[in-house]
């Protein structure tokens, strides 16, 4: 037998299909339970990111109580690189960076937090800085010796047509990287969409992206030439058939928030409510060191960050709509309920929620509240106020791009 099996063709030949043993459905390793938490540089700073810039929003957000609110990712993104040194290792931009990168990982750990970096599957970044194709393996080498949590793992300059570089393969390749590495390291896959990741990136990563990037505007799709960049509506109604593919340990990538860039309250609310709700990962874009006091609320809001990391990973799903309204319904652990109503428009809405005369069944999971024959509290979950019982109707007035969240607890 022995000597056979390593003539994989003879073995090939003379086993039927149906006695071939099944390649082992592979899965990355479990390493979020829960959507990631953090804060990542790109939506704010773009390229304009130094050390102290990264220590400072690292201090901002332990002394905001954001950290112990669950934000614990730190992830510079594009244009922290340097060179690649003479035996091909990648080396921070000495002006930016010129504690190192080893230095900046102990900063963060010491303060409970945890180390993000980002690289591309393609010889560049999209900012044109050196890309990890072709290093994959010393890249990952290298960010385990800086202590590196996180891999944003972006796909510019990876080819075009036929020619462009298999995103399984690609993304594969870095998988296996950090896997020789022996160190954990989440990597957030950012093909953007493009190859229905939802189908296969789980093999791989723990994240991956479901659109282009996103932009601070509530329903605006902004062109630059061969892509565009999506506002929070758009990105949001992309999100509704993906929902099964989402769960512990792998999660659908909404992109990264612009909760703090939006130019309204209200917006950066329903942008937060709406993420929770989808089970998105929660990661930060905005600058957090002058952020003001009604952000940081909404952002460490309990309830609304509980919505998200909830154990069961189920996200949310539209429950009734009009091109105005959403009312959106998560089941929670403990037959919880989330239910948000967004209102999309620029008036305000009055809408009422009849609940025992309204079927709420997730058709995906099979969970039903029951709500004819079961009573549940309803709790406001923006301010943590009772609202009532599922006994009675529930009437909320909802302001233009504002969204009310309520958590339904059996009782
Ligand atoms: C791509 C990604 C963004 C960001 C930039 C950096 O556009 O989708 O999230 O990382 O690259 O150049």
């Amino acid at each position: 037998m022995r000597a056979l099996a390593a003539f994989g063709v003879l073995v090939a030949a003379s086993t039927s299909l149906a006695t071939v043993p099944p390649v082992a459905a592979q899965e990355a390793p479990m390493l979020a339970a829960t959507p990631p938490m953090g804060w990542n540089s790109w939506n704010h700073y773009g390229c304009e990111i130094d050390e102290e810039l990264i220590r400072r929003t690292a201090d901002a957000m332990v002394a905001s109580g954001l950290r112990d609110a669950g934000y614990t990712f730190v992830n510079l993104d594009d244009c922290w690189h340097g060179e690649r040194d003479s035996q091909g290792f990648i080396q921070p931009d000495p002006k930016r960076f010129p504690s190192g990168m080893r230095a900046l990982g102990d900063y963060l750990h010491e303060r409970g937090l945890k180390f993000g970096i980002y690289s591309d599957a393609g010889a560049t970044t999209c900012a044109g800085r050196p890309g990890s194709q072709g290093h994959e393996f010393q890249d990952a080498a290298q960010y385990a010796r800086w202590g590196v949590d996180y891999i944003k793992y972006d796909w510019c300059a990876t080819g075009t047509g036929p020619a462009q570089r298999n995103p399984r393969e690609a993304y594969g390749t870095m998988a296996r990287a950090i896997a020789t590495t022996g160190r954990p390291m989440i990597l957030a896959i950012c093909e953007w969409g493009d190859n229905e990741p939802w189908l296969w990136a789980k093999e791989y990563g723990q994240l991956w992206r479901t659109t282009g990037d996103i932009t601070n505007c509530w329903n605006c799709e902004l062109g630059h030439g061969s892509w565009s960049s999506l506002g929070v509506l758009p990105i949001l109604d992309k999100q509704r058939p993906l929902r099964a593919y989402a769960g512990p340990g792998h999660w659908n990538d909404p992109d990264m928030m612009e909760v703090g860039n939006l130019p309204t309250l209200a917006e950066n609310r329903s942008h937060f409510a709406m993420w929770a709700m989808l089970a998105a990962p929660l990661i930060m874009g905005t600058d957090v060191v002058g952020m003001t006091d009604p952000i940081t609320d909404i952002l460490a809001n309990p309830r609304i960050v509980a919505i998200d990391q909830d154990p069961l990973g189920i996200p949310g799903f539209l429950w009734r709509g009009t091109p105005e309204t959403g009312i959106w319904a998560k089941p929670l652990a403990q037959d919880r309920w989330a239910i948000a109503v967004l209102n999309r428009s620029d008036t305000a809405r009055e809408i009422a929620i009849d609940w025992a005369n309204g079927e709420l069944n997730d058709a995906m999971t099979g969970r039903d509240p029951k709500f004819g024959e079961r009573n549940y509290a309803v709790v406001d979950a923006w301010t943590g106020k009772q609202a009532g019982s599922t006994d009675s109707t529930l009437s909320v007035r909802v302001a233009p791009r504002d969204t009310a969240v309520y958590l339904l607890t059996p009782r």
